[in-house]
């Protein structure tokens, strides 16, 4: 087969792990005979230092062309002023504006390995293989916004959702969970938000269509409180973009790293091969304080290469050895820093991603 795959690296830690996805997908291609293209782009704080945006339109063109986009990680100390024009992170939120990315994937499966890394006690994290479907292209993140004024006294945001944009993002997260194990967890403010009564009714609604499925409502603070507490009830969760970004970190916690977790971002926009064009990403930021010391966790940026291969390529075969590869070198107690634990051998960013480019070669 052959896929474009273009890589946005970004800032910070971006690039170090986006090498190890490179140097991964190119070991797939060549023990499986695909011709796999990896062109850079501009993205994030580089991109407004290198060509004044953090999503110069080339970039945002040459991602509609691909078949696939991983991105690494953007934003840094150097970007952070509040009175700057252009932020890095106004370049995902285009970019995944610009793509129509409306349903965002975390998937979190604790690695039997480093049910001792969490900082949770183990009997609660062993069980745990859920997803989390974050809404992406709206809620407050893009309603109507007023910066301070002049006098600092007051600013706002919006959290506005119409109904078909819930709609969409529910028919998926129910499609999804009646491929798993039909348990599907909506996540909302219902009892003070009007927006979250709209997703709360329009969930009801698309769900009734749905009645094989085991569905619940849950309040968002009522679901912080269960994701830590018993976390193994919970298959596919669906809820919106402000709820899935802080749930998600809290949940990655349950995998011992943020650094071990993928995602995928997904829309009804298709590549050359027919199949959905997705965003593929580490949950993780760009960690400044680690950034250019090869200490980053690439597994998170490895793991998503294998959701890139099941739904952007439609490659289960490649898909499935990836993961079985990290699971491999996990087993032989390999760790970067972030998951090192007393007996473990700690291994730099390159080391870890030549250690599963070999697994993936044996
Ligand atoms: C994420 C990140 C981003 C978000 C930031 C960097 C804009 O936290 O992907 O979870 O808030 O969506
Ligand atoms: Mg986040």
């Amino acid at each position: 087969m052959n896929a474009t795959i273009a890589c946005l690296p970004g800032d910070g830690i971006g690039p170090e792990v986006t090498r190890e996805a490179v140097k991964i997908l190119s070991v797939i291609a060549e023990v499986h005979g695909h011709a796999f293209g990896f062109p850079e782009h501009p993205m994030g704080g580089i991109a407004i230092d290198t060509v004044g945006s953090s999503l110069p339109d080339a970039s945002l063109a040459a991602c509609r062309e691909a078949d696939a986009v991983f991105m690494g990680a953007v934003g840094g100390p150097k970007w952070d002023d509040p009175n700057a024009a252009d932020r890095p992170e106004n370049g995902i939120l285009a970019l995944r504006k610009g793509l129509e990315l409306f349903a965002n994937l975390r998937p979190v499966r604790v690695q039997p390995q480093l049910v001792d890394a969490s900082t949770i006690k183990a009997d609660v994290v062993r069980q745990v293989d859920l997803v989390v479907i974050r809404e992406l292209t709206g809620g407050i993140y893009f309603g109507p916004r007023q910066e301070a004024d002049a006098e600092e006294s007051s600013a706002y945001d919006t959290m506005l959702y119409s109904a078909p944009e819930i709609e969409r993002v529910v028919r998926f997260a129910a499609d999804l969970a009646r491929s798993r194990s039909g348990r599907l967890a909506s996540v909302d403010k219902a009892n003070v938000l009007a927006s979250s009564r709209l997703w709360r009714r329009v969930a009801t609604r698309v769900l009734e269509g749905y009645a094989d499925l085991d569905v619940d409502h849950v309040l968002v603070d009522a679901m912080a409180m269960h994701l830590i507490r018993s976390p193994g009830q919970y298959d596919v969760i669906v809820c919106s973009n402000l709820f899935g970004d802080i749930l998600t970190d809290e949940a990655s916690m349950l995998a011992g790293s943020m650094g071990m977790l993928p995602s995928a971002s997904l829309g009804e926009r298709l590549n050359s091969l027919g199949r959905p064009l997705g965003l593929y990403e580490p949950i993780h930021g760009s960690a400044p304080d680690i950034a250019g010391q090869d200490r980053a966790n690439p597994l998170a940026g490895i793991l998503s290469c294998a959701l890139l291969c099941r739904l952007s390529l439609g490659l289960d075969r490649e898909a499935a050895a990836i993961e079985a590869a990290v699971d491999r070198v996990l087993a032989e107690g390999v760790r970067t820093p972030d998951i090192a634990e007393t007996g473990t051998e700690v291994v730099t960013t390159a080391v870890m991603g030549d250690l599963v480019a070999a697994a993936l070669r044996a």
